[in-house]
């Protein structure tokens, strides 16, 4: 049997950002390091296509057709997948695959940039190419880099939040057991107490993983291998199971994927929500939400104090089937720049990658909660970084589900995924 090669730890700010030793080129594919498909187009101009999921806030479309205005014969046409970010994983592998000249640029979820990099799918930002990303948050910069290249630039953050109803809660709970004791408030209300995410997809990687780091345990420890039979992870992934099966997690949880959790938040059908700061500004905005003037943000809730979240966020990579590289690539430095980070975050509260604008007062005033968003973001915990990412976030879904469900004990379900992993990791 091979020995297992694991996932070794590199400093993060704040977090240990958790990645596979360097074997080889991992998924197989072109080494991208600037030769094959990298090396065409680079000075090419003409339209290009921007891919990304489903513009929930409407920021996309406004600066498209700013760039548009701006640039007449290099236009960007927007190709906009569905809100479900398993579905838009799968969406851009095929057209990797089938080698799509059309999806010139493409919005990369942090934990894709390994399994892409090494399946040589993205250009390497880098000589001619490069983005400059200093003044950026180091998490995002790292999520966008793979074996020390940057192949996606950073282009909004996420950091998990507890958004709470300020009109029934007196004072917002710090730890899991104070939420959960308040869990009494929202039956005297007829409401649900808590959801974040727990469908069966990424999202339940992130939920689960952040009930593990804010019990003090951790998915992978220092030296990068697996680390779930630990009391803490029992702990983390137990809480979720119990409150789903006493009901302060709705049944209806086991379906939510970030807007079914949101549309039931601000329908006042919850009292805590586990969500991504993009809700934000449609819970204060859109007409029918009925959390507009009620709405509390807070930390995650962790064992003794605020707890860790997982570190989310997208980047935008280019294609290196792409025709019209240096038009994608003047494209990807529009969508980080200052200005249109401001529009972000003031239209669609998304999270800013340049960490100045944390601190610019005018920006402050608007969105009050960008310090604690700061800090969740720099404390988050990365997920783990390989090429074989889809084999090991599937182990921590698919044992997570069941422990919730109520289909397998906590312990054989840390148990299974703990094997999982390492076999996931084994094959390189
Ligand atoms: C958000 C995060 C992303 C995460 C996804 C899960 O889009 O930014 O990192 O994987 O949610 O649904």
């Amino acid at each position: 049997m091979k020995t297992p090669k694991f996932l070794l730890p590199v400093a993060a700010a704040g977090a240990l950002a958790l990645t596979l030793s360097a074997c080889g080129g991992g998924g197989g594919g072109a080494t991208a390091t600037g030769g094959g498909d990298a090396a065409n187009g680079l000075d090419a101009r003409g339209p290009i296509t921007y891919v990304q999921g489903k513009d929930n806030s409407n920021v996309v479309r406004p600066l498209i057709e700013k760039w548009n205005a701006a640039h007449p014969n290099e236009k960007v046409t927007f190709k906009e997948q569905t809100d479900q970010a398993d579905q838009q994983h799968d969406d851009l592998v095929q057209n990797y695959q089938a080698k799509n000249p059309n999806y010139d640029v493409a919005s990369v979820d942090v934990v894709w940039t390994a399994e892409f990099a090494a399946k040589g799918w993205l250009q390497p930002l880098k000589d001619k190419m490069a983005v400059d990303t200093a003044g950026m948050l180091k998490p995002t910069v790292e999520a966008g880099s793979y074996k020390g290249t940057l192949y996606a630039a950073p282009v909004s953050s996420d950091g998990g939040i507890l958004y709470y109803r300020s009109d029934l809660v007196p004072t917002a709970p710090k730890t899991w057991d104070e939420m959960m004791g308040m869990c009494s408030i929202a039956k005297e209300n007829g409401i649900g107490c808590f959801a974040g995410q727990y469908a069966k997809y990424e999202g339940l990687t992130v939920n689960a993983s952040e009930a593990i780091n804010s019990a003090g345990g951790s998915v992978l420890n220092a030296d990068g291998k697996p680390n779930l039979n630990t009391p803490e992870a029992k702990e983390g992934l137990q809480n979720l199971a119990t409150a789903y099966a006493d009901g302060n997690i709705p049944k209806e949880g086991i379906t939510f994927q970030e807007e079914q959790g949101r549309q039931a938040f601000q329908d006042g059908k919850l009292l805590f929500h586990r969500n991504w700061p993009y809700v934000y500004n449609l819970a204060v905005t859109e007409g029918s939400s009925k959390v507009k003037d009620v709405l509390g943000m807070t930390a995650l809730p962790g064992k003794d104090g605020p707890g860790a979240s997982t570190l989310g966020g997208h980047s935008a990579a280019v294609s290196v089937y792409s025709k019209n590289k240096a038009t994608a690539l003047d494209f990807v430095k529009f969508l980080v720049n200052e200005e249109n980070q401001k529009f972000f975050a003031t239209q669609g509260s998304l999270a800013p990658v340049i960490e100045a604008l944390y601190e610019d007062k005018e920006l402050v005033a608007k969105l009050p909660y960008l310090p604690v968003l700061k800090t969740s973001i720099e404390n988050a915990v990365p997920r783990p970084v390989t090429p074989f990412y889809p084999a090991v976030t599937k182990a921590i879904q698919e044992n997570a589900y069941s422990a919730i469900k109520g289909e397998k004990t906590v312990d054989a379900a840390l148990s299974d995924m703990q094997k999982s992993i390492e076999s996931a990791s084994a094959g390189q």
